[in-house]
């Protein structure tokens, strides 16, 4: 029989998942449980290179946790992970470090980009967050890394880490590599229609959080941004009304031809309500399972330690090798 491919990904707990991660992230790994052999996990320890709030960022790994869970994850068949519960990231992380240049570090533009949203706590942390990011996927000798363009950066970097660890040392690490799914939904600010939409966007009507309930994301649907013109269309120049098609496609499988035949001769207040009552209802099972589960407090707990101990047994291997190979003494 063929071996599983190995597949991870990870997912910041720094506020709750927006549309855009579930039509982008979460649901697709959902597909991918029976073909290949899933690590999810919750990067905890990613999250505090910029400051959390020990409550918020407490409740959060657990309601990403939670709803990795709603969203369809088994965890009888995929290990579901929170990452600091496992030493062996932050173990790796440090062994990689030492195989990684100062200046490709400073090369990444999410770093720039951080350092400059955050000027007064540019810390280390920030700044060898892609060294992290690399064990955690070289840990689990990951085939294949689900990851947004924005993290693509970061994979070509475990991928130097790899091609310059293995010539060093022989085969040690997969060589790992994007997956990207056609199917995705690109899911823009409601806002800002160019920008995409982000966690941890300050404008309360630019996301809408996947708990959200019908009558906030319907509100939010309707003070979406689109243009003075009254045609549902994919014209350039759309953006706010292409970005709302393409959610529209996204949770209703029409395609956008359908979508403008629908709407044709119709105004925005009715494709906007659409919109939103189509996400709501979409969201609806996920929520409803989302309360049904996180009412059992200890069911969550235990599906977290026996993610942690899987999680634990299928890194050990990769790190115990890495010692040998460096000439550490392993008791
Ligand atoms: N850096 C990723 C993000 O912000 C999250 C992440 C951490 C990740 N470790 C990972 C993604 C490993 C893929 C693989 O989205």
């Amino acid at each position: 029989m063929e071996q599983k491919k190995n597949m991870l990904s990870l997912i910041q707990p720094t506020n709750t998942p927006h549309l855009g991660n579930y039509l982008g992230a979460m649901q697709n790994w959902v597909k991918m449980q029976n073909d290949y052999n899933c690590f999810f996990g919750i990067a905890d320890l990613h999250s505090i290179t910029v400051r959390q709030d020990p409550i918020k960022l407490r409740a959060q790994i657990k309601e990403s946790y939670t709803l990795l869970i709603a969203a369809g994850l088994d965890p009888e068949k995929s290990t579901l992970f929170v990452q600091g519960h496992n030493p062996n990231h932050a173990e790796l992380s440090w062994i990689l470090s030492c195989y990684t240049q100062f200046g490709e570090l400073s090369r990444m533009t999410q770093f720039k980009d951080k350092s400059q949203k955050h000027p007064d706590n540019i810390n280390a942390g920030l700044f060898t967050y892609p060294v992290l990011m690399a064990a955690d996927i070289l840990l689990y000798q990951a085939d294949l890394v689900p990851v947004g363009i924005d993290q693509m950066q970061h994979l070509e970097l475990t991928r130097n880490i790899v091609q310059r660890f293995n010539g060093i040392y022989g085969d040690v690490f997969k060589m790992p590599e994007a997956y990207i799914t056609k199917a995705t939904a690109k899911v823009n600010s409601l806002q800002e229609p160019t920008k995409k939409m982000s966690k941890s966007d300050e404008n309360p009507n630019a996301s809408v959080w996947i708990l959200d309930d019908k009558d906030t994301i319907i509100r939010k649907f309707k003070r979406a941004v689109t243009d003075s013109e009254a045609e549902v269309c994919a014209r350039e120049g759309k953006d706010g009304i292409i970005n709302l098609m393409s959610i529209y496609s996204a949770v209703t499988d029409k395609s956008f031809d359908e979508i403008e035949a629908e709407f044709k001769g119709k105004g925005y207040g009715d494709f906007k309500l659409a919109v939103g009552e189509a996400v709501a209802e979409k969201l609806a099972p996920l929520q409803n399972e989302y309360k049904r589960i996180s009412a059992d407090k200890s069911y969550i707990e235990d599906c977290m330690k026996k993610g942690a101990e899987k999680a634990f047994k299928a890194s050990r291997k990769t790190l115990s090798k890495v010692q040998k190979k460096l000439g550490f003494i392993t008791i």
